[in-house]
């Protein structure tokens, strides 16, 4: 790689997605994370960035293990996740490997923990992501009881993804700029140009 701007961009990119997970603010925070569903298609949706680790090269992604994502993570781990921020037209598609922090573990221990109270309601809910329901608002959720084990940890789901590859490009008006970046965790081995 002898292009510095090839440099800056991967910076900038690394730069905007720990904002993004940190305020949770504009597009880039709502991710997009495919699967290989059991009959070999594929299944994509949409998930919060919640946390960014660059030295790894690593996001991380929080979910309910009982949804249908994680056993097909599991399965076939090698993933992409998508994202894309209209208002400067950057498109960028994460290629890597996700790995699975079930309830238990000590990492998804650690991530559960750090969320606030608010947030941990989702991952008590009693029917399982996907069940059907009667009505729209017919969703019970199994409360934590004082001094009893909190029910969302025994649902809660770290997914880290770890990245290999960087394909970002942006559309925006006449600036038609895309780029190949190839990782070996925080090092770069290779950064290229190439035509959108
Ligand atoms: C804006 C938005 C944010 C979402 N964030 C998450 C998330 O952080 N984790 C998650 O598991 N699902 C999240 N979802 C729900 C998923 O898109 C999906 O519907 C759900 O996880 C079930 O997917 P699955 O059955 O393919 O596993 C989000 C959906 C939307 C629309």
């Amino acid at each position: 790689m002898d292009d510095a701007r090839l440099s800056v961009w991967l910076d900038t990119i690394w730069q905007d997605l720990h904002e993004a997970a940190a305020r949770r603010r504009g597009d880039l925070p709502n991710a997009t994370i495919a699967s290989v569903n059991e009959d070999g298609a594929p299944s994509l949706r949409v998930v919060v960035l919640r946390a960014v680790d660059r030295a790894a090269a690593e996001l991380s992604f929080h979910t309910d293990v009982r949804s249908e994502k994680v056993l097909q993570l599991l399965a076939r781990p090698a993933s992409e996740v998508l994202f894309w921020r209209p208002a400067d037209g950057l498109q960028l598609r994460f290629f890597g490997q996700a790995d699975l922090f079930l309830p238990g573990t000590l990492k998804a221990t650690a991530a559960y923990e750090a969320i606030p109270e608010k947030g941990r309601r989702k991952y008590r809910t009693a029917p399982a992501p996907g069940t059907p329901l009667p009505a729209p608002d017919a969703l019970d959720f199994a409360e934590a009881a004082p001094g009893a084990a909190d029910p969302g940890l025994a649902r809660f789901t770290l997914i880290t993804f770890r990245v290999s590859r960087i394909d970002a490009l942006r559309l925006d008006g006449s600036d038609q700029t895309r780029a190949f970046f190839h990782l070996d965790g925080d090092r770069l081995r290779s950064a290229t140009w190439i035509a959108p």
